[in-house]
């Protein structure tokens, strides 16, 4: 038996010691231990609580896996996207902070249209999907992934918000959506897997084994092969005026800024919200 504020310094002190995670910044062991502790108890733990039993062992099992790499998300089954709880499992992505500000980006451009149709290409479990369909009622939102597992979450996490106006599809780019929607759609995201085919090892451990190899990387040389495929194909899909918005990594920008504008795109500019790991390119048709 020991107090939780036991527990979480013994856990913290372990997972610091652990090659197999990033340690970001100060702090982060202390708050993953914590993450996995609230997910046990179903609430925060009071610091002189005891913790004992299965919960224990429970706990030490996850702080194993933790220290194995796996993130988080994949042992509580849960992520927060803003305001937004989601349910993440391994075989999907788990969403990034820095996608907020797509979203944010998207409900801005979308705001004002009567009745708003964006499409989020390669939407994982549906973070900025789901964002804008619940910012905008009124909006019909759909989300497309080329795999199962994610689209399965996406569909549950719709369900979950109670948002009816948000539509998962499974399958490749806009292969999936309905006819009717050519040159009717307002916006379309995507943050797609861009890490180029000889750049995978050299992603953080954490990333490369346990996030699904599809969402990180199109398997080109370049990691531009999807990228292309949209900025050739989204001028269909789009209304006149419509914009395309794609989220990249700042190196990436420049790049993807020169394929948007070779495909048509006007208004072409990389846009930096509050987290410096990613841009958001975006252009209108
Ligand atoms: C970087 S993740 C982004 C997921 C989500 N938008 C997010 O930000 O959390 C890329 C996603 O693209 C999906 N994907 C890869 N190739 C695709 C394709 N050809 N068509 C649709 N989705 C694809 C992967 O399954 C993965 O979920």
């Amino acid at each position: 038996m020991t107090t939780s504020k036991r527990l979480i310094a013994e856990a913290e002190r372990a997972l610091k010691s652990s090659d197999a995670i990033d340690h970001p910044h100060f702090g982060k062991e202390r708050t993953d231990a914590e993450e996995i502790l609230t997910h046990l108890l179903g609430r925060e733990a009071e610091p002189l609580e005891e913790v004992a039993g299965p919960t224990l062992a429970r706990f030490q099992r996850l702080i194993a896996r933790r220290m194995s790499g796996e993130p988080v998300a994949y042992l509580t089954g849960t992520t927060m996207f803003g305001e937004l709880e989601l349910e993440v499992r391994p075989g999907a992505f788990i969403p990034r902070q820095s996608s907020e500000f797509m979203a944010t980006q998207a409900v801005r451009r979308l705001r004002g249209r009567p009745i708003p149709i964006h499409v989020d290409l390669a939407t994982g479990i549906g973070p900025v999907a789901l964002v804008v369909g619940a910012a905008l009622p009124r909006a019909k939102v759909f989300g497309v992934d080329v795999s199962a597992k994610p689209v399965a979450l996406a569909r549950r996490n719709a369900a979950r918000l109670r948002l009816r106006n948000v539509t998962f599809l499974k399958g490749d780019l806009f292969d999936p959506l309905p006819d009717h929607l050519a040159g009717r759609v307002d916006l379309v995201t995507i943050h797609p897997p861009y890490v180029p085919r000889r750049e995978m090892r050299t992603l953080p451990e954490e990333i490369a084994r346990f996030e699904p190899k599809e969402s990180l990387t199109d398997d080109s040389p370049k990691g531009d092969r999807i990228l292309r495929r949209v900025a050739a194909e989204a001028p269909d899909w789009l209304r006149p005026s419509g914009w395309l918005l794609v989220e990249v990594s700042p190196d990436r920008a420049r790049e993807v800024s020169t394929i948007l504008r070779r495909s048509g795109f006007r208004d072409v500019r990389s846009t930096k919200g509050p987290v410096p790991v990613s841009r958001v390119v975006l252009g209108r048709i």
